[in-house]
């Protein structure tokens, strides 16, 4: 696999993610600075004709788009479209699934992700995921971050590591005199940043997240949602989110899915429009995106 190269780790002793001030799109939706730019940019994963079944029925149909290399690309659409399936392909989680199968072609850095050379263990150290729900192991906030290092045998003073892991989730300062609490004495919202943490030790190039913040309070949710802008400069992230807000707040590119019978009347999950999100959600191409985006369906 290529890309870990392309990664120059800085020292631990970054600085913490300052507050980023709302700016106002078109549409009036709020919108963080700094996520506005959509600039022509490498795509860093594409997806062509991608389908997935679950045990023979389809679930996602013939979607392809390309995630772009620091950038927030947002999922969005309603419930049961295959937001999460799309997305656990993406790092071949859906290997996992008993009956899963996925079509179409994935590439990462231009290279097949199903091909059988690809460890798909390796895979999911570059492209990491973050769950909807905050999931810390049973164990301490530094053994948290530790643990993705000492498995995969990383190299570096591990203290450092940890470190910068956690100032990178902007959880540091918050921690720095409890690492040895067990992780479960977070709150939620800190539990979280703790997940990204996790995530971001093994020093991944792309970032997964499946309605990071919907376990979240407000403050909580802006606080990661900073995080993201602030990460998308050493990383390209891909979020699921319900939350049209958050979508047009954070995100680069929007990619808007829902689900459509095909000429047999089999339902599945298909890509409507994928575009800039300022774009989406001021002036989107067709009448679905529009109707979902301004709440009218979904
Ligand atoms: N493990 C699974 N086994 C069988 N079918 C599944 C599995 N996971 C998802 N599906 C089906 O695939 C379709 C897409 O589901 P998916 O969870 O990807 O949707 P989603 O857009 O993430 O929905 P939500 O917004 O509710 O999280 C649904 O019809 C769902 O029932
Ligand atoms: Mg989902």
């Amino acid at each position: 696999m290529q890309g870990t190269s392309a990664k120059t780790p800085t020292a631990a002793g970054e600085a913490a993610a300052p507050e980023r001030p709302l700016v106002k799109l078109d549409a009036g939706v709020m919108q963080r600075e700094g996520a506005a730019a959509a600039p022509q940019v490498e795509p860093i994963i594409e997806l062509e004709r991608v389908s997935v079944r679950y045990d023979g029925k389809p679930a996602v149909r013939n979607v392809t788009f390309d995630v772009g290399s620091n950038l927030i690309t947002a999922l969005i659409g309603p419930s049961g479209c295959g937001k999460s399936t799309l997305l656990r392909c993406l790092n071949r989680m859906n290997d996992l699934i008993p009956g899963a199968v996925v079509e179409g072609k994935i590439r990462y850095h231009g290279q097949d992700i199903y091909d059988p050379e690809v460890d798909p263990v390796e895979l999911r150290k570059l492209i990491g995921m973050v769950f909807q729900k905050p999931n810390p192991f049973p164990k301490s906030i530094y053994d948290n971050v530790a643990y993705g290092p000492r498995v995969t045998g990383m190299k570096g003073n591990l203290d450092e590591i940890v470190e910068r892991a956690l100032r990178r989730a902007a959880l540091w300062d918050e921690v720095k005199d409890r690492l040895k609490d067990n992780a479960y004495s977070l709150s939620g919202g800190q539990q979280q940043r703790l997940c990204i943490a996790r995530c971001l030790a093994v020093e991944p190039e792309v970032i997964l997240m499946d309605e990071p913040c919907s376990a979240l309070d407000p403050i909580s949710t802006a606080r990661i949602e900073d995080l993201m802008v602030e990460l998308k400069e050493r990383y390209s992230i891909v979020i699921v989110t319900h939350n049209m807000q958050q979508a047009a707040r954070v995100s680069d590119m929007t990619a808007f899915l829902t689900v459509e019978s095909d000429e047999h009347g089999v339902r599945a999950g298909e890509l409507i429009e994928f575009g800039p999100t300022e774009r989406i959600f001021t002036n989107p191409a067709d009448p679905r995106t529009e109707a979902y985006v301004t709440g009218k369906m979904g």
